[in-house]
């Protein structure tokens, strides 16, 4: 158990024994923010004294009293308005270090309720090239698998690859009209690629050009109406009301003028180029032409299945590259079209059991929290997303019988998966529970979602590419400047630089908080010093080198038995920072934040650095105190390499 479980169980029976509900209250039980404060602080002193009234002291003082802690702490104190501070004693720090030393596991147990967990990650959309939003659900997913796995879940992986949507209705109409049949035959993922986006910039063009006219009226109406704003604002410049007034109006006016720049845009690409333009004119219904090869190849049609049973391998082998790239596996991989047979069954129970029925030719689910139903059946017999979704569940509940279903997705399907849940709870699957673990956009330095200088998506290969060049200038540059003349070879830095770069770009997505957006940036992302991936890498290469310079086996270090001894303030902190490894892991699993961990990661790294400048360590006063600052070196090490391994992220011995 962590050291903040321990503590938290410490208190249950001593509050139990004062109040009945004590959940939150044990939740204030925290990691100290100050160290003159101890290590953990306790500030539930306070709400319980409103509930018993009694002053917070008192309070404090009365839980002190039957707290049960000597073994691993030192007296806990009461301070200030009945704050408990409680140190940890250093023989039992000492102890649990000596510990970890033994254990190749760090002294982290297993948990004692293993649960079946599904991780629903990456899910790309087969056929068109992944890219940089891809990435925040491949990494968050593949590092939230990791740790689950690691504390002793039983978690299974599973790609839900969209690999039967609309997208191989545009590819299959793209391949029947505009294939370039040689490129086609050289590179032919590059082509479906080229096939994909010219389908879709038709699409765009007839959208855009559908929809521009009703959009400039708006933006007439729109000016019209922050002119008379304007005009009763200047009548009455005091009024707050209409000044908010008109510039919610403003703003309304901005964003509709960029939307029409936007359209105008995609007109212009098209009609700017004379082929482009002669294919608009040609295929001029391609979007409903679409729709209708989808639903050929839905229906079976035999000329789009076979097309579709050639593209897909294609299109898998290509994804796979990147995967291995970012050494990313998957117990399961069962896209879209896997549960196509069981959607008519689906429709079918869900109408039988009366909570779904036909409104307006569609098959609908009404949910009450929601204003709008979830629809799985279209008029036209189609079925959607969601009913694939809902066979999905039906399908990991009968083969694995989860506790547990996670879905990495991005925050925009948040409605989706809200429906989705609501519905399956009212189908019968109200035991496992369902969870989005939603994340923010990647944006670019300009704020808005990250996009190449002439307008288009990132592609992710690019993206690693571009990584590796930027991680080999730094790791050149590090290397040419040791004082000793550089170090590394030609391919050592190549390889070396591999690891950093593909590290920096997983390390830099986990590392913010996964809920927000974040702005993407090479220069951030590789920088040798800050919390990044690079950082990491180097303090876990200078552990090593210490070794190396001090001929050091590590072991026979590790089997030694060598005493554990904390006389300095910085090798307690690091001492302290080391057995929080197991808080970090739970907090971390609580809500799925892997920021968590690189956060612990990064203060564990500067607590080190701490210790290395302020205590010598090949050349310590004494053998026992040298032996003793060696084992901190290793278990930092470990604890480094085994937190990055969670991330999905390696390491390097020599930097
Ligand atoms: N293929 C979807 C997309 O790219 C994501 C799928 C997520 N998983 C799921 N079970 N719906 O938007």
């Amino acid at each position: 158990m962590s050291i903040l479980a321990t503590l938290r169980e410490r208190f249950r029976p001593v509050l139990l024994s004062l109040v009945d509900s004590v959940d939150d209250l044990l939740e204030m039980i925290r990691p100290a923010q100050d160290a003159r404060f101890g290590d953990y602080q306790a500030n539930l002193a306070m709400p319980l004294a409103k509930q018993l009234r009694q002053s917070p002291q008192e309070v404090a003082q009365r839980i002190v009293d039957s707290l049960q802690v000597d073994d691993l702490c030192e007296r806990p104190e009461v301070a200030g308005k009945g704050f408990i501070n409680l140190r940890l004693r250093c023989d039992w720090l000492v102890a649990r270090l000596e510990q970890a030393v033994r254990d190749e596991r760090l002294g982290i147990p297993r948990v004692a309720a293993p649960r079946t967990i599904v991780v629903d990650y990456s899910s790309p959309n087969v056929a068109k090239a992944m890219h940089v939003g891809h990435i925040r659900s491949t990494v968050i997913g593949d590092a939230i698998y990791r740790t689950l796995q690691f504390v002793g879940h039983h978690v299974i992986s599973d790609n839900h690859l969209g690999d039967w949507g609309t997208q191989f209705g545009m590819i299959i109409y793209g391949y029947k009209h505009f294939v370039a049949e040689p490129a086609y035959r050289a590179q032919p993922v590059r082509e479906l690629g080229r096939l994909y986006k010219l389908v879709q910039q038709l699409i765009d063009y007839h959208a855009a050009v559908r929809e521009l006219p009703e959009r400039e009226r708006q933006l007439g109406d729109q000016q019209a109406h922050v002119a008379a704003q304007r005009d009763a604002h200047q009548a009455h410049p005091q009024d707050k009301k209409l000044g908010k007034i008109l510039r919610d109006a403003q703003q309304q006016v901005a964003e509709t003028a960029a939307k029409c720049d936007e359209l105008r845009g995609k007109i212009a690409a098209v009609e700017h180029d004379p082929q482009l333009a002669a294919l608009a004119r040609e295929h001029a219904d391609i979007e409903r032409a679409v729709l209708d090869q989808t639903a050929r190849l839905h229906a079976g049609d035999l000329e789009n299945l076979a097309l579709w049973h050639e593209f897909l391998p294609l299109c898998k082998a290509d994804m796979r590259r990147i995967y291995d790239r970012l050494g990313i596996t998957f117990d399961h991989e069962l896209g879209e079209s896997f549960y196509h047979d069981r959607l008519a069954a689906v429709v079918q129970d869900l109408t039988a059991r009366d909570l779904a029925r036909t409104s307006d030719g569609a098959v609908c689910v009404f949910l009450p929290e929601y204003d709008t139903p979830m629809i799985i059946r279209k008029q036209d017999g189609a079925f959607l997303y969601a009913t694939t979704d809902l066979a999905t569940i039906q399908y990991r509940m009968e083969q694995w019988q989860p506790d547990e279903m996670l879905y990495v997705v991005d925050h925009r399907q948040g409605e989706h998966f809200g429906k989705l849940f609501a519905t399956a709870r009212l189908w019968g699957y109200d035991q496992v529970t369902l969870r989005h673990i939603s994340f923010g956009t990647v944006l670019g330095e300009d704020g808005r979602p990250y996009r190449t200088r002439s307008g288009e998506v990132v592609g992710l290969e690019g993206l690693l590419d571009e990584a590796i060049r930027r991680a080999h200038a730094v790791v050149a540059d590090n290397d040419d400047s040791k004082p000793g003349g550089p170090e590394l070879s030609a391919e050592q830095r190549q390889e070396i630089a591999q690891t950093v770069g593909h590290a920096a770009l997983k390390y830099a997505d986990l590392s913010h908080n996964r809920t927000s957006d974040y702005v993407f940036s090479y220069d951030k992302m590789v920088a040798l010093e800050g919390n990044t991936a690079t950082y990491m890498q180097y303090s876990y290469a200078r552990t090593q080198s210490i070794f190396q310079r001090g001929n050091v086996q590590v072991e026979t270090l590790r089997t030694a038995g060598h005493r554990i001894l904390l006389t300095q303030d910085a090798e307690r902190d690091l001492a302290l920072e080391l057995v929080q490894f197991g808080d970090a892991l739970d907090k971390s699993l609580e809500d799925y934040r892997p920021n968590v961990l690189t956060a612990y990661l990064f203060s564990l790294a500067t607590k080190f650095s701490r210790f290395y400048q302020q205590c010598d360590v090949l050349r310590a006063e004494s053998e026992a105190v040298r032996h003793s600052r060696l084992v901190l070196c290793d278990l930092t090490g470990r604890t480094i390499r085994q937190g990055l391994a969670l991330l999905g992220i390696g390491v390097i011995d020599k930097m």
